[in-house]
């Protein structure tokens, strides 16, 4: 890497960001959101793409995954696990985020996974070093998914389809417009940019114990802006189910 030395923390992760970013995402946001992953909310689609990987890794060939805005790492634990259960063949698993409190989280918690500060539109890794991206519920830089793509590998994008949380989604964006949301832009310009080769629909109720409320409202951006009598309302309401959905888009890289 051009003769750059990047440190090891010493919580077990490496910081390859050359600048300092502050993510909107905040230790406390992070530790909500692992809460919510590790209460079981989102194993339905950590299988889901599990599966996508296990079954698209026909050949011998060892997988090496890189999760792409992996936050605070559950989701890349979870996959991991799934596809070490699966196949014997050894896998390598590498998450990046910009946020060092995300990662910082990852790496002391999951041991099996390379855990990284790095940016996802300038990736400190050389070209085509990863069979496999996954991108959930995160922004992407699809110049740089098809630089470290090996050939034909894959990039997995996870993006919320028209009723995830709508319970929470109805209050808190009453009156703006947003109640209904519309991913079609982000999968036109997806398409654009890889060989779609499936598209999973993954959708499920969850039932809530009471106690994961309030930090299901605080680990979604769908509640930074909103007003606390919003917020109220719904800590208020006896909500005993949540709806998850999800698109799962799956494209080649392009020759
Ligand atoms: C909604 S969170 C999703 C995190 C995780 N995938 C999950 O579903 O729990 C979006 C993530 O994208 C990360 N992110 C935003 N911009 C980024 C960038 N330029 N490079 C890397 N990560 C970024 C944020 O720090 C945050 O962790």
């Amino acid at each position: 890497m051009n003769r750059h030395c990047f440190d090891i923390a010493k919580q077990g992760y490496i910081n390859l960001s050359s600048r300092s970013t502050k993510s909107k995402y905040d230790r406390q946001t992070f530790e909500t959101r692992r809460i919510i992953s590790e209460s079981g909310l989102f194993h339905p689609m950590q299988a889901a793409v599990s599966e996508i990987i296990v079954s698209q890794n026909m050949s011998k060939e060892s997988i090496r995954l890189l999760d792409a805005g992996c936050g605070e790492g559950s989701h890349l634990n979870s996959i991991q696990t799934r596809i070490n259960q699966k196949k014997r063949n050894h896998s390598l698993a590498v998450g990046i985020d910009i946020s060092k409190e995300g990662i910082s989280l990852a790496a002391a918690e999951y041991s099996n996974a390379m855990w990284c500060v790095a940016d996802i539109a300038n990736i400190p890794f050389a070209n085509e070093q990863f069979n496999f991206i996954i991108n959930i519920l995160s922004p992407a830089n699809y110049s740089e998914f098809q630089r470290l793509l090996t050939d034909r590998g894959l990039v997995i994008k996870v993006v919320p389809e028209q009723h995830y949380l709508t319970e929470l989604r109805g209050i808190l964006y009453k009156g703006t417009g947003k109640q209904v949301y519309s991913n079609t832009p982000t999968i036109r310009y997806f398409n654009e940019r890889f060989n779609l080769i499936a598209v999973e629909n993954v959708q499920y109720q969850v039932s809530l114990s009471e106690h994961l409320i309030a930090p299901l409202l605080e680990m979604t951006p769908l509640s930074w802006g909103a007003s606390q009598e919003c917020k109220e309302l719904i800590l208020q309401m006896d909500l005993r189910e949540i709806t998850m959905d999800f698109k799962i888009l799956v494209g080649m890289k392009q020759s």
